[in-house]
């Protein structure tokens, strides 16, 4: 299968990171092909609402977005992992997730399906947020949702871990990175 991921945090081994570390090691890169984006490393312009998607599904601006919306075509599993940042996705993850507008034209205006056989198109999103309130985990999931609509994954789990804050400290939550593994696990069983 063809997995992608998105680690939109900008922090380096951060706790984004370091989950979703955790949550790839359960995909045998020897019978997958597991491709990284580092969305804060990743050059890409937010979508100007030009509407120049519209009649055609194609994002008119030409940058590094071109190499992602490639892969979320060719993808079996895609995996959205993003801290929480005042209560939603990150910017670095919500850029690429506007510009995804282009997905949503093509599906949504121009009913334009593409195939997803032989495996589905499956979702897995991780979020960790520094508070006890859930409210942050609730908001990301909606966008979330949203975004894996329009690119036509129809399903997706979600784990969200709260609490965990200092870079790093996910290594001391009891469960985390079990999870995570597990989840890596189900999503190419
Ligand atoms: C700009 C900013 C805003 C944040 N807002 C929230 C928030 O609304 N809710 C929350 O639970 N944590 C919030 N946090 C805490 C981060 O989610 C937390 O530190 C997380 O572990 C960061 O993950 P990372 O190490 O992968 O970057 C915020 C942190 C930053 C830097």
């Amino acid at each position: 299968m063809n997995i992608i991921a998105f680690n939109g945090s900008p922090r380096a081994g951060g706790n984004t990171e370091l989950l979703l570390s955790e949550t790839l090691k359960a995909i045998d890169p020897d019978l997958h092909r597991i491709q990284l984006f580092r969305l804060n490393q990743v050059d890409i312009k937010p979508c100007q609402n030009c509407g120049g998607c519209d009649d055609t599904g194609i994002c008119v601006i030409k940058d590094a977005m071109d190499d992602i919306y490639e892969a979320i075509r060719l993808a079996d599993r895609i995996v959205l992992a993003s801290p929480i940042f005042f209560f939603g996705l990150s910017a670095q993850t919500k850029i690429m997730i506007d510009r995804c507008q282009a997905f949503w034209c093509e599906k949504y205006l121009l009913k334009k399906t593409y195939t997803s056989e032989p495996h589905g198109r499956k979702g897995l999103l991780l979020l960790v947020g520094g508070m006890k309130s859930d409210t942050g985990i609730r908001c990301g999931e909606a966008t979330a949702r949203a975004f894996f609509r329009s690119i036509s994954v129809p399903e997706h789990e979600t784990l969200g871990f709260l609490n965990v804050d200092a870079k790093g400290s996910i290594v001391d939550h009891p469960t985390a990175f079990q999870q995570g593994f597990e989840a890596g696990a189900r999503l190419v069983k």
